[in-house]
């Protein structure tokens, strides 16, 4: 019998996520080196200090509007119900025990993969309000210095939240077996799309849409 596949992610879509995760890296990498001397050899990542102090904000910038684009795209199938609730709640148990039958049945997202999308648009919008705010080459001088202290604070922990979220994420998407595929291919097996997200499997299987070619080429 042939292997049957269910299209996650467009072309598009997969790009847009790449390229937010290799920003997200390098504003990563370079905010951190600004954080702590201890972590200035992280400017290597970003061609030395001058150019990490330069390029941060640039990266920042440019990672929040490609995120809006994912928003966009993504905000959709986020929207939180009340079977996502009892999801996180019955979360600790499924991943301690390995055992999913007695998980709710979810659509195209689980209650975790939505607090990771929240968490990630909130910490992005803070990280860019804030970051500007006490941006030396443009915006700082116009600010007061009570205010900048402020920012500079919630800057950090905003960051610190969405590099905890980040690692979250990347781990849920190694851990579940077959989930990267989504994102490398575009498309996840029938199995894994029953198996995880059962309500959204079978609105696929009855639109049709389930196929035995694991490239997308369009959705
Ligand atoms: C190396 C790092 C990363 C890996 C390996 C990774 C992996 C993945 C995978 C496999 C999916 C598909 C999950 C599914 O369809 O069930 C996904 C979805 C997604 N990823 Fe990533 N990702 C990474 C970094 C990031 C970063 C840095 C962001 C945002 C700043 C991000 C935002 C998202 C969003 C918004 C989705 C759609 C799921 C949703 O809306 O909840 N990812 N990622």
């Amino acid at each position: 019998m042939k292997q049957l596949y269910v299209k996650r992610y467009s072309p598009n879509q997969r790009a847009n996520h790449w390229i937010v995760a290799i920003l997200f890296f390098l504003a990563a990498f370079s905010g951190l080196a600004l954080f702590h001397p201890s972590l200035f050899w992280l400017t290597a990542f970003v061609g030395g200090p001058q150019w990490a102090r330069i390029l941060h904000p640039y990266i920042g910038i440019a990672m929040f509007v490609l995120f809006l684009f994912m928003f966009i795209m993504f905000v959709g199938a986020n929207i939180w119900r009340s079977r996502d609730s009892e999801w996180l709640g019955k979360a600790p148990g499924m991943v301690g025990s390995g055992d999913e039958s007695k998980m709710p049945k979810v659509g195209k997202y689980n209650g975790g993969q939505k607090l990771v999308f929240w968490s990630m648009t909130w910490c992005l919008v803070v990280l860019l309000i804030t970051g500007c705010l006490f941006w030396q080459a443009w915006f700082a001088s116009s600010v007061p210095i009570w205010l900048q202290r402020i920012a500079v604070l919630l800057h950090a922990v905003a960051a610190f939240v969405m590099v905890l979220t980040a690692i979250v994420h990347i781990y849920a998407a190694i851990w579940v077996k077959g989930t990267l595929h989504a994102m490398v291919r575009g498309s996840v097996t029938a199995g894994w799309a029953r198996r995880h997200h059962a309500l959204w499997y079978e609105e696929q299987d009855k639109r049709g849409a389930l196929t035995t070619d694991p490239n997308v080429k369009s959705l």
